[in-house]
């Protein structure tokens, strides 16, 4: 181990014992992972010092966390995992030059040691924003990481209150409209502000509905796409398929666009989503594509397209109703990517291309076919106590519930439980057993955590019923999405500001001499 001493601090400079923190949050090297992890979160800190009686001899960090958890591995403990015998720094240091000598080595979280004995710990993110090593302009304002709970935009289109288990479109309850209203209301709400009266809905369908088809020449090459990657996820082949349909269409970037101009392209981009989506599918099992239905409303045109025969309207309108539960959901990350793009003028292809890109990610979008995977996995309502509580002390999660935002039950998921039942889905029932099971079995096992089934419980319980395939579940989500995506794009480029946030430089000290090239 090496201890800091450096330079002490002087009457102006702020030592390490002035900002560590203290009394220090510490383990024993014989705990467990799990057991240490939990009270690094409850205490909210980022480090824990390993401790023989008073002395250092280990240090274990978030990021140790991250590597465990990739590891794929259980029932470790601390001393398999910690750093032994770390670096430490004195605490009358001061804060600039630990900094210096420390930010070396790349550590985040140091133990401060005075005469062997563990006194605090400090990160090296407070060192540097103390020691003002950067300009005094990049010291703006620290967030929380992944910037939970920051505001960074105003807007008029939605909202989502996770501790009233509430979510609205411009002013209406998202729950109400998906059981009352079609989906073309719902994207007349977004686009416009109000909800369309007769005759707006009718002028909006024929607006809209010829827009369905896909030009020519982003049709004649969707073949030779599909069987270039016949194993890939649709999403893929969409994302690329978005991209060249702006580009054959001529999209401009947004900033040199009339608000109308933009809208229109808007429309066609999500009238156009559902048909490539479908093709794209067809395309890649060897089927023919079928060419959107003038008659049918949004989403019978959409399994019908998918199927190949006009659907029950039941069907139908169970999809419709959780299409409209998913078009919008506060400030998701691929409606903020979307609107990031936006700010930079870029055209309106390219948002909904960096949308999709990342809804794919399993932490987003990427994953609604596991919950249905997970029912098959437990098999039978025998088998559900014991595989939950199995998979919940084994570490795993179970697919389809907790939510960052909901603390209490997921509105969308109450809403699709209903309507699976209204279908008579085939799995509903168990569905539901298993739902009750796991929310006892969470509640004992992870008390306080309050989790609950969430929207992909039962979309895949909904869609399965309506023959959707699990491959396309994430790209039907997409195709309504792609309706909120649009709605940020227009409302970004009606009252535009670069988003261009910063980031703490927390590398080794610049300036060094760039070494030369072997
Ligand atoms: C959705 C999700 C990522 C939200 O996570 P989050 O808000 O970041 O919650 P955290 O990861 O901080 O988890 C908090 C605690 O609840 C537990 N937890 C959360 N979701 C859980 C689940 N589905 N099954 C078992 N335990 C769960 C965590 O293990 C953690 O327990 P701990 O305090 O003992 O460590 C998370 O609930 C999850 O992974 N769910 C399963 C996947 C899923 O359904 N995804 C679709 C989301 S719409």
């Amino acid at each position: 181990m090496t201890t800091t001493g450096g330079t002490t601090a002087g009457a102006t400079s702020r030592s390490v014992s002035e900002i560590m923190s203290h009394p220090v949050v510490t383990a024993t090297g014989d705990e467990t992972i799990a057991t240490v992890a939990a009270r690094m979160r409850s205490q909210r800190v980022g480090s824990v010092v390993v401790v023989e009686g008073d002395h250092a001899i280990g240090i274990l960090t978030e990021r140790d966390l991250v590597r465990i958890a990739a590891s794929m591995t259980s029932s470790e403990t601390v001393a398999e995992w910690m750093t032994a015998d770390p670096d430490s720094v004195s605490p009358d240091v001061d804060a600039t030059s630990a900094f210096a000598s420390l930010a070396e080595h790349g550590y985040r979280h140091i133990p401060v040691v005075d005469d062997g004995r563990v006194v605090g710990v400090v990160s090296m993110r407070d060192l540097m924003r103390i020691a003002q090593i950067q300009p005094a302009d990049n010291l703006a304002h620290d967030v929380p990481r992944g910037l939970e709970g920051v505001v960074v935009a105003e807007t008029s289109i939605g909202d989502v209150r996770g501790l009233e288990g509430f979510y609205h479109y411009r002013q209406y309850d998202a729950v109400e409209l998906a059981e009352t209203r079609s989906l073309e209301d719902v994207w007349y709400l977004l686009y416009e502000g109000a909800l369309p009266d007769p005759a707006e809905r009718r002028q909006f369908a024929d607006e809209v509905r010829p827009l369905r088809g896909i030009p020519d020449v982003v049709r004649s090459v969707l073949p030779a796409i599909a069987s270039a990657a016949e194993d890939a996820p649709p999403l893929d082949l969409l994302r690329t398929t978005v991209s060249l349909l702006g580009a054959s269409l001529g999209f401009q970037p947004s900033l040199d666009l009339a608000a109308t101009e933009l809208r229109a392209q808007a429309l066609q981009v999500c009238a156009a989503v559902p048909t490539l989506l479908c093709a794209l599918h067809r395309l890649q099992h060897g089927l023919p594509v079928i060419d959107p239905h003038p008659e049918l409303g949004y989403a019978a045109n959409y399994l019908y397209m998918m199927q190949g025969n006009v659907p029950d309207p039941e069907l139908a309108r169970g999809v419709e109703q959780y299409l409209i539960s998913t078009i919008d959901h506060g400030f998701n990350s691929s409606t903020f990517t979307a609107r990031v793009i936006t700010s930079t003028g870029a055209d309106l292809a390219a948002a909904v291309v960096g949308a999709i890109g990342a809804l794919s990610g399993p932490l987003h979008g990427g994953a609604p076919s596991r919950a249905l995977d997970m029912l098959d996995a437990i098999g039978t309502s025998e088998n559900a106590d014991a595989w939950l509580r199995d998979t919940v002390e084994r570490g795993d999660r179970l697919m389809g519930f907790g939510h960052r935002v909901y603390k209490t039950d997921d509105p969308r998921s109450v809403m699709l439980r209903s309507v699976a039942e209204r279908l008579q889905a085939p799995k509903v029932e168990f569905a539901k057993h298993v739902e009750e099971r796991a929310t006892a079995i969470l509640a004992e096992l992870k008390p306080g955590r309050k989790l609950y089934a969430n929207v992909e419980f039962y979309a895949g319980v909904v869609m399965d019923a309506c023959g959707v395939p699990r491959e396309m579940f994430t790209p039907t989500f997409a195709s309504s999405r792609v309706i909120g995506w649009t709605a940020h794009v227009l409302e970004q480029a009606a009252d535009n500001r670069l988003i261009r946030p910063s980031a703490h430089y927390v590398g080794p000290p610049p300036p060094q001499p760039v070494p030369q090239a072997e």
